[in-house]
């Protein structure tokens, strides 16, 4: 039994706590920022309003304050979004605690002064000092794994005991983990999908959709090489398997859905979106200053016609 501290009482991080219970951790949450899962989480009930069911009994709840982080846990998990990575990561800073981190957030930042795109592991440890972490990536909608519905995923470190030691931990048989080394193409894939996912759903027919998927994958190829990860990890769940997921169901595809239909990003977002959260528009803004100057537009036009859609407001 190992001791886990999940940080993000979010949609993920309330799920993941589901595959840590059951492998028999002792396993407490903590919500920093969002009211709505504060009390979701810290009622007798425990429903949670995301995920519409109710969690374990033996999930503890503790209220976030930067003293929990210096307590003893065996491994401390990162469920925040990518809004709440610079957040943890100036908590984190200093403490210099030795626990393992796993981080679940997808995404990438733009560093402005060096003018670099970083993946969360990469900001953590040049920004933060937060050197131990691994990341565990892949196909996995919460609702289904809070249901127990089977599911892959990938953890990656460069140290694969570490990433090994980790799985066991937190698999079951219904949550099956994968290793790998390749932390930087890991974290470009999962987090380069929501915007795939948009193109890929901008298809208006299987064979367009099709068609958009393969380019897809290319495209994302190129840039796994070009930010130095491993090409070959495109085939692995991180890659075409979280590809899959986002383009046949979930807000990016539907957003895409609505790009193709010939609305522009604001009128979708307003007229049928209006309080989705879709993390691949956030992306493209994010990282669009760096891949628009950077990146040779032939290389990769599917990726740069839609960061154009968005930041334009222009039709695809
Ligand atoms: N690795 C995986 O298998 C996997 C699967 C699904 C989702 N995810 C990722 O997990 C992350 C969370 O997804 P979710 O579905 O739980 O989202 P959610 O919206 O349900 O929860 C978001 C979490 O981030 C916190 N947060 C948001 N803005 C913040 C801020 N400014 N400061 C501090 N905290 C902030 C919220 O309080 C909440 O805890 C996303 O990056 C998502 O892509 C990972």
């Amino acid at each position: 039994m190992r001791k886990i501290l999940i940080i993000g009482g979010g949609a993920m991080g309330s799920a993941f706590s589901i595959p840590c219970l059951e492998n028999n951790n002792k396993v407490t949450i903590t919500e920093p920022y969002n009211k709505i899962f504060i009390n979701n989480l810290s009622s007798k009930k425990k429903f949670h309003s995301s995920l519409k069911l109710t969690l374990p009994k033996k999930l503890k709840y503790r209220k976030y304050s930067k003293d929990i982080l210096k307590e003893k846990f065996d491994l401390i998990v990162i469920a925040l979004s990518l809004a709440g990575i610079d957040f943890i990561g100036k908590e984190l800073k200093d403490l210099k605690i030795k626990t393992p981190l796993l981080i679940l957030t997808k995404g990438l930042k733009y560093d402005k002064k060096k003018n670099k795109l970083l993946t969360i592991s990469e900001l953590l440890k040049n920004n933060y000092n937060v050197a131990n972490t691994s990341v565990l990536k892949g196909p996995c909608l919460a609702k289904e794994l809070a249901k127990k519905n089977k599911t892959s995923v990938v953890v990656a470190n460069k140290n694969i005991k570490m990433a090994k030691w980790i799985g066991k931990q937190i698999s079951t048989k219904y949550y099956l983990t994968e290793f790998s080394r390749d932390v930087i193409g890991i974290e470009i894939c999962s987090a380069i999908k929501n915007i795939y996912a948009m193109v890929i759903g901008s298809g208006q027919n299987l064979n367009a959709a099709s068609d958009l998927f393969q380019k897809s994958v290319n495209e994302m190829k190129f840039l796994i090489k070009y930010f130095k990860g491993d090409e070959s990890t495109i085939l692995g769940l991180a890659g075409i398997g979280d590809l899959y997921v986002s383009a046949v169901g979930g807000r990016n595809s539907k957003m895409g859905d609505f790009l193709g239909k010939g609305f522009t990003f604001a009128s979708a977002k307003k007229k049928f979106m209006l309080k989705d959260t879709v993390e691949g528009e956030q992306l493209a803004r994010e990282i669009a200053p760096f891949i628009l100057k950077k990146i040779n537009k032939d290389r990769i036009p599917l990726m740069i016609n839609l960061l154009k859609t968005i930041l334009y407001n222009k039709k695809i």
